[in-house]
């Protein structure tokens, strides 16, 4: 996937051309679809929709640092230094694999490999510049009404969980949902354009199932003792989510919290092969509600922030019942979330029309919430042990 999406995607422009992708109109309906029939539109809100919106899909890397001392196999080109460069010039980080002697000093396989990304953060960037560069603009754009999401991609131990979620030890360690969220409280604060309400939901997504995390009314000792989650069809064709709590949150101690329950249950209901999910998605979503003063339509939009499944293909030789049923299903749905993320490219481009979000869950949750107007953010998450390198390349 990281092969696919490097350079191309990493610089596609999405233009507006579809209804669904628009920014979140108000509505009166309080249900949790939006585009229904009798929207109430307010003039105000509305008056920027024939400007020409434009958003991009960002893609950025980030090193873990390692534990061990490793030899230096990688190196970051900095724009500037990249004299041969196209119209947009854009970092990229190179890999060596040293051909083995086993296979023979003489052939033809490749030794350096480089893959462009939007920003390439190295292992000593810290937590909060993450959050600023690569989340900032997209947890305002869903204040201000659009959907968002943000991913991490990477191998089991890159850094994922460690990106998103953040480290449990220092408080500076905090990921990208704790600091989404103290952003969110503090900037509603300050707006008084809208009364805001938030509420959050926490889904994980195991072999196609999906489970609800912010269950806390039973003990969960594994996975399937969590409330099943399932996508329904409307005779629109739109797909709704069903059973995924949906819990109000009135300030950060609280969002906190419902984090906290569910970072609990996801760990409680690891099965002996879902070590720390790492074989599952897990989805935090934050859905943000705006009521104007003295109306009664509201809006609203959501920010994603998602947590995939590690990315490396299981050698299928090696492996036989759980195991090869969860690899295949994670095969599939990042393949399933490549095609989606390419189809939006080429939709861009002119090229097509179709997305194919239908064929996995986590596309069709996300359905609403990837190209147009959506700001959507990857971020490749990267392990320089040589062993892991290698890993990386044939992904
Ligand atoms: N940027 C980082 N700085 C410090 N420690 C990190 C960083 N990224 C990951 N780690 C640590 O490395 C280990 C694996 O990271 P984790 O986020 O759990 O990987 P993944 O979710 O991709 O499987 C964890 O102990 C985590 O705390
Ligand atoms: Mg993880």
């Amino acid at each position: 996937m990281l092969k696919n999406l490097q350079s191309d995607i990493s610089i596609i422009t999405l233009n507006n051309d579809d209804n669904t992708d628009k920014k979140n109109d108000f509505s009166n309906d309080s249900s949790d679809d939006k585009n229904l029939k009798n929207n109430t539109k307010i003039d105000e809100i509305d008056s920027d929709d024939n400007v020409e919106e434009i958003s991009t899909i960002k893609i950025y890397s980030r090193i873990r640092p390692s534990k061990y001392k490793v030899p230096n196999r990688y190196w970051i080109v900095k724009p500037e230094e990249d004299v041969l460069n196209d119209e947009k010039p854009l970092p990229k980080i190179g890999f060596l694999i040293p051909r083995s002697e086993s296979q023979g000093l003489i052939n033809n396989q490749k030794e350096k490999h480089e893959f462009k990304f939007d920003r390439v953060f190295d292992k000593d960037t810290k937590q909060e510049e993450i959050f600023d560069v690569v989340a900032k603009d997209v947890v305002l754009s869903v204040l201000d009404g659009y959907n968002g999401t943000i991913f991490a991609y990477g191998q089991t131990g890159s850094g994922k969980t460690f990106t998103i979620t953040g480290g449990a030890e220092r408080y500076e360690d905090r990921g990208i949902i704790p600091r989404s969220l103290q952003f969110i409280f503090k900037e509603i604060q300050k707006r008084t354009d809208c009364e805001y309400s938030i509420n959050i939901s926490y889904l994980e997504i195991y072999n196609e199932n999906g489970y609800d995390l912010l269950d806390s009314s039973r003990e969960a000792k594994k996975l399937e003792d969590l409330p099943k989650v399932y996508l329904m069809e409307d005779d629109e064709n739109r797909i709704h989510i069903r059973n995924l709590a949906s819990i109000p949150a009135v300030n950060e101690e609280e969002a906190l919290n419902l984090l906290f329950i569910g970072d609990t249950n996801r760990v409680i209901s690891e099965t002996p092969s879902n070590p720390e999910s790492s074989r599952s998605h897990c989805i935090f979503i934050i859905t943000v509600v705006c009521k104007r003063q003295g109306h009664d339509a509201i809006r609203k939009s959501k920010l994603h922030l998602v947590d995939l499944a590690g990315s490396e293909r299981v050698a299928k030789t090696q492996i036989g019942g759980t195991l090869l049923k969860e690899a295949k299903y994670i095969n599939l749905s990042l393949h399933y979330l490549e095609q989606v993320i390419i189809a939006l490219h080429e939709k861009a481009l002119g090229k097509r029309q179709h997305i194919p979000y239908r064929n996995s869950m986590m596309t069709s949750v996300l359905r609403d919430s990837l190209g147009g107007n959506c700001k959507t953010t990857m971020i490749a998450t990267i392990a320089v042990e040589p062993e892991l390198i290698e890993v990386i390349i044939k992904n």
